[in-house]
């Protein structure tokens, strides 16, 4: 019988439910990820299909996934064009290894992405994760600089509130202060600082203040020395760190400042990638190509794990180029799983929807709609700011005085009883639903926060 929230309780589940009387130790086998495991296993959500824009929940209901998973199927769920490309590979090649060996779809979809990405970006490395793709980027760039006779160029700089995972160096790297507490400094790093600014709250797209932060990274260069530096990592546009878009010219400065002084530029595209912003990538909407970009989440659709790591001409022949007998691996990284086939196939197949169905165009038809109807929130009580660039979103919330995460947590946890899966973080709410959305769910969607937020003490 259901709850009066519309949840069943654990105890008393139809018989075909899959998780029908699980006890608790049994909840507790699974060790879940980013997850509050104690407050879940008494009330889990459990989803147990997805099409379109919507979750479907295993008590029946249908759930608008105002997040795209997690920034992740932004071309709608269930695509059959992905699941059909992945059920006909695992039966002809389930797996291939990738060391000193390859298959051909892993070249296809490397030339793809040569194609899609910014001009100069022309060579792929593939991991299975954002994460992966972080970490990877890091150790290519500090390499880098090692064949180039400058070793003593291995300082990384990121930025506050960026994320770029959750490896050794994604973690050190990224500035999200909860994610670091636990664990203290993994690698060293310098961060730039977040470009957040109370001069620009209620900004729509992207904000005119703030460009001057760039010079941030020349006060690190005074003070370590340009000869230290190897690379700098930042998102285009943070998202995990709450939506925060760049200032016009900041991101141009920053590759200014990279230039003056040799440092690599690693955008960190993984959320941004294919259509987020409503330009293809975050390097093509601000006319700014990095050295190196890393790419995950959309490059399947979320339908099978993958990143990557794209590279300038420059940074390849550079490896291809240090001597040594051809067979020996120029770059000694790589995953068991990198261009997994049903990887390569799943990504291969996104990238036909992307383009076929002109993903980025779409995003950028629906964003002036998506942006008019979230700013209509402001005034509610608790807002303290709306973000918000392409289909990506962000509303800010005071914290609440004696809990601090507690209100994004407690807006998210009835938004779902309201039929909304609504993503949390300590201080803001986040949303970047599938380009594919309708102006009504837009609506049905603005409608549901502006019930909820001010009910929450
Ligand atoms: C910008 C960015 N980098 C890296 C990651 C990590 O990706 P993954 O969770 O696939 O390891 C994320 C995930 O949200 C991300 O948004």
């Amino acid at each position: 019988m259901a709850t009066p929230s519309g949840q069943l309780p654990l105890t008393d589940h139809p018989a075909d439910d899959p998780w029908a009387g699980l006890s608790r130790e049994q909840l507790d086998a699974f060790w879940m990820p980013f997850s509050g495991n104690r407050q879940f296993k008494e009330d889990p959500r459990l989803i147990v299909g997805a099409r379109g824009c919507y979750l479907h929940s295993a008590d029946g209901r249908q759930i608008l996934d105002t997040l795209s998973g997690l920034w992740c199927s932004s071309f709608g769920h269930g695509r059959e064009e992905i699941s059909d490309a992945v059920s006909r590979t695992i039966r002809e090649l389930d797996y291939a290894p990738p060391f000193q060996c390859g298959h051909p779809m892993a070249f296809a979809l490397a030339n793809r992405l040569r194609e899609l990405t910014p001009a100069g970006l022309d060579h792929v490395f593939f991991t299975n994760s954002g994460s992966e793709a972080a970490d990877t980027s890091l150790k290519m760039a500090r390499a880098y600089w090692r064949l180039k006779g400058r070793a003593e160029k291995t300082r990384l700089i990121g930025r506050a509130r960026g994320y770029h995972g959750v490896n050794v160096g994604g973690t050190s790297l990224g500035g999200i202060g909860p994610n670091r507490r636990q664990f203290g400094s993994l690698v060293e790093a310098d961060h730039l600082s977040a470009t957040l600014l109370p001069e620009n709250r209620f900004s729509r797209g992207v904000p005119e203040y703030g460009a001057h932060l760039a010079e941030q990274l020349e006060e690190l260069v005074a003070l370590h020395d340009a000869s230290t530096i190897a690379a700098l990592i930042v998102e285009p546009m943070s998202g995990s760190g709450g939506v925060i878009v760049p200032p016009r010219g900041y991101l141009q400065r920053l590759r200014e400042i990279c230039d003056r002084h040799d440092i690599l530029l690693i955008f960190d595209e993984v959320l941004t990638g294919f259509g987020r912003t409503g330009s293809p990538f975050g390097a093509t909407l601000f006319d700014v190509r990095p050295d190196i970009m890393n790419l995950a989440k959309n490059l399947t659709n979320g339908a099978v794990p993958m990143g990557a790591v794209v590279a300038s001409a420059d940074i390849y022949r550079t490896f291809m180029n240090h001597g040594g007998p051809g067979y020996v691996p120029e770059f000694p990284h790589g995953y068991t799983y990198s261009a997994h086939p049903l990887a390569c196939a799943a990504g291969l197949a996104a990238m036909d929807i992307f383009e076929k169905d002109r993903m980025a165009e779409r995003a950028a038809a629906m964003a002036p709609y998506f942006e008019q109807q979230l700013h209509g929130l402001r005034g509610l009580r608790h807002i303290t700011d709306i973000r918000n660039l392409g289909m990506a979103a962000a509303i800010q919330l005071e914290p609440h005085p004696g809990e601090a995460p507690r209100r994004p947590w407690e807006i998210a946890r009835r938004c779902w009883d309201r039929g909304l899966y609504v993503r949390f973080a300590a201080d803001n709410l986040q949303l970047g639903p599938p380009f594919t959305i309708e102006r009504e769910e837009v609506d049905h969607i603005c409608n549901v926060l502006a019930d909820v937020i001010p009910s929450v003490d």
